[in-house]
């Protein structure tokens, strides 16, 4: 553990099936104006809209409803939502769904005061908040992006077709709780489920991947990997099994709350890829990435190789014996290959809607990170995304 870091998170989180009857004694720490922010509307299909807006009410709160936000949240929406927000004088955001509708609350705490164009400001400067940050609460209703315990929010631009995340590093910006119960997820298609299940994996990969020192976070990477892998099976042929979703939903959580990125650089390479992808085709944020992923690890594969090779043995169980660390980890790669296959991923980005004409703007609108085992440069992200095809 080589690194310098500080660590702390503030959301407080509720796991299980009886979660939901917290959000009450959380709601009187806060302000009577609520911003009530959701979906397109699968809340209202399986009743948890109902169970939530009688809540609010037995707390005496009154509510503005923000509701359409759609996958991918988009700038317009964004704009939408301030105003409703500004208008409301809203104490508190109650985000209730995905992580589209997580993201887009904590975009909105940040702007509803903000006097400068929130887009400019937070999505291509990168800057902190100055203004007040109306505080977030959230009921998840899809275990994968890891925004219920993260100050990550990702914004599409529609018109520039940017897709664009900023991780803030306020901590105030994280929710301030997280309800997290695994039945919720259970009314969610089975692509929307494997989809999660393949962002939160590759959550994992992006930190694990990076560094070359023996470090802790990697371990618990490992097992978590291993736990994700596991329960995935399981959730594939039964999505109703209980205790698979609850592990997965869970996984989701400790994936991306910052603790296995302790002490690392991160790579971020497959999602800077499959956000453009995203920015240009609006397609599912986990499919994104598991159409590109098989063509950027082996791409990297050989700067990596002792890393790659470790992945193979203790996350995919092959057996190092007589084999060099190349082949172990090419053997890796294909057992990852498998799983992705057997879980029904997207393995290209033709099924996502790219061609071959795009990949000048795939590449052009790709952030280059330099935090993983090989720096890319603009021909190579060409060509990962050729072979993505
Ligand atoms: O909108 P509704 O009707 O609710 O339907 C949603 C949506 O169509 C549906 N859904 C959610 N819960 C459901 C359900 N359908 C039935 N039953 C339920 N219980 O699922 C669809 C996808 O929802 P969405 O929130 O978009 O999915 P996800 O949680 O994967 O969030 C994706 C967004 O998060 C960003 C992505 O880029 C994308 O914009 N990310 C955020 C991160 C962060 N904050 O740290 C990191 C990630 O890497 C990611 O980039
Ligand atoms: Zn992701």
């Amino acid at each position: 553990m080589l690194g310098n870091f500080k660590y702390s998170n503030h959301t407080k989180l509720y796991f299980g099936d009886n979660s939901l009857a917290y959000l009450h004694g959380e709601l009187e720490k806060y302000g009577k104006n609520v911003a009530l922010v959701y979906g397109g509307g699968s809340i209202k299909k399986n009743g948890i809209y109902d169970d939530i807006c009688k809540i609010l009410n037995d707390s005496g709160k009154n509510v503005a409803e923000i509701g359409g936000v759609m996958p991918n949240p988009t700038l317009a929406k964004l704009r939408e939502g301030i105003k409703i927000a500004r208008e409301h004088n809203a104490d508190f955001i109650l985000a209730v769904g995905g992580g589209s509708v997580c993201d887009y609350s904590k975009a909105l705490a940040v702007s509803v005061y903000c006097e400068e164009d929130p887009w400019e400001k937070y999505f291509i400067r990168f800057e902190e908040p100055e203004c007040k940050i109306i505080p977030v609460g959230c009921v998840l209703t899809m275990a994968g992006t890891g925004s219920e315990m993260n100050a990550g929010s990702v914004i599409t631009n529609q018109q520039t077709k940017q897709k664009i995340g900023h991780v803030f590093s306020d901590e105030h910006i994280m929710p301030r709780f997280s309800i997290l119960n695994p039945l919720y997820t259970m009314t969610l298609p089975h692509y929307q489920m494997v989809s999660g299940i393949y962002d939160i994996f590759n959550h994992i990969c992006e930190q694990y991947f990076s560094g070359e020192d023996d470090n802790t976070s990697d371990w618990i990477a490992e097992g978590l990997m291993r736990s994700l892998i596991h329960s995935s099976l399981i959730a594939n042929k039964n999505p109703q099994n209980y205790e698979a979703r609850s592990n997965i939903m869970w996984t989701a959580t400790w994936a991306l709350n910052t603790l296995i990125a302790c002490g690392k650089s991160t790579d971020w390479m497959v999602h800077m890829l499959g956000q453009a992808v995203g920015g240009m085709t609006n397609a599912t944020h986990g499919m994104t990435l598991s159409a590109v992923s098989m063509a950027y690890y082996r791409h990297i594969l050989p700067f990596g190789v002792k890393k790659f090779a470790r992945f193979a043995v203790n996350v995919w169980g092959v057996n190092p014996d007589g084999k060099t660390d190349m082949q172990t980890a090419g053997e890796g790669l294909s057992m990852m290959e498998k799983w992705m296959r057997e879980l029904g991923l997207v393995m290209n980005i033709s099924e996502l809607g790219v061609s071959e004409d795009m990949l000048k703007s795939l590449t052009d609108v790709t952030l280059i990170m330099d935090g993983g085992y090989k720096k890319l440069d603009r021909d190579e992200i060409t060509e990962i995304f050729r072979e993505s095809l």
